[in-house]
């Protein structure tokens, strides 16, 4: 099936697409983004990530038609035909002569694809994954999704050549989240992430994963967790809506509770797994 590119109310063979170099998003990352995951041919918490969208444009003040937006989507997603998939939907002030100030009547630059995704894969659940701590030298506004990730970024890099999965920031000594996710520890028995606040990105996996949590009695503690306590964290975990639920078995080298997947993280991911199959393949439930 050939690529196809959402831009602007049209859709395009991914060779035609064409942004204009004077975009603000690529002059100035002035715009925002959302990342839905599709499982079995239908986005899952559709709405939630629709309404982030809205926050987020609200924030950065860029007028968008939310719901035009919404139906375009699900019109791509059906259109591009990809099973197991992700939907990024990246928005931006248009284009405008560089000037840092707002266009005088700025028209927002819309683009979306819809690219093949895979689930984490069956050695990553079994064996976990590694991740260090890094300062969180970030703005002060992460909870708007802003494509401006050029801290994000260089993190993630630092991750990488240590051989880990995620850099996990700590700002002034608390756990904030990840370079590209939420992040979780079990501490004596309560399950602990950060508050959301404008240092945390309102993940919606974090959401989705609260109310699970919360239904299943699980203790929860929304609160920022010192990072002097992750050394002696049971569990520690990371989300996010294209690594779902992951277990970190190693923090900055050393083994994290027992070195392995704990039990609070495979609750948790059991748990997001039956909701997906709820919300997008609904006829499995029924069957059985
Ligand atoms: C900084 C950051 N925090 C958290 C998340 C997780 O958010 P979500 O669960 O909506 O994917 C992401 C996802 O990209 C992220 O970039």
């Amino acid at each position: 099936m050939e690529q196809l590119v959402y831009l602007n109310g049209e859709i395009v063979p991914y060779s035609e697409a064409r942004i204009p170099v004077e975009d603000r998003g690529f002059l100035f990352g002035d715009g925002i983004y959302e990342v839905v995951r599709i499982y079995h041919g239908r986005p899952f918490a559709f709405d939630r990530h629709f309404e982030r969208l809205r926050r987020s444009a609200a924030e950065i003040r860029l007028d968008l038609d939310i719901e035009r937006l919404r139906a375009d989507a699900l019109d791509l997603i059906v259109r591009q035909g990809i099973e197991e998939a992700t939907l990024y939907l990246q928005a931006t002030r248009g284009v405008a002569i560089r000037n840092h100030a707002f266009p005088s009547e700025p028209v927002a630059s819309v683009m979306m694809l819809v690219r093949s995704a895979s689930a984490p894969s069956a050695a990553v659940l079994q064996n976990g994954v590694r991740c260090i701590t890094l300062p969180d030298d970030r703005w002060a506004r992460c909870s708007i999704k802003s494509i401006n990730l050029l801290p994000n970024v260089l993190a993630k890099q630092q991750a990488v050549e240590a051989g880990c999965y995620e850099a996990i920031y700590l700002r002034d000594g608390y756990m904030t989240e990840g370079s590209s996710s939420n992040s979780w520890a079990v501490l004596d028995g309560e399950l602990w992430t950060a508050p959301k606040s404008n240092y945390i990105l309102g993940g919606i996996t974090r959401d989705v994963l609260l109310e699970l949590a919360r239904q299943d009695g699980l203790p929860i503690r929304e609160e920022p967790v010192p990072g002097w306590r992750l050394a002696a964290a049971d569990e520690i975990l990371i989300s996010s809506t294209t690594s779902e639920v992951l277990p970190v078995v190693e923090l900055d080298g050393r083994p994290v509770g027992a070195g392995r997947p704990g039990p609070v993280w495979e609750r948790l991911y059991h748990l997001l797994q039956r909701a997906i199959t709820v919300e997008c393949r609904p006829e499995l439930i029924e069957a059985r």
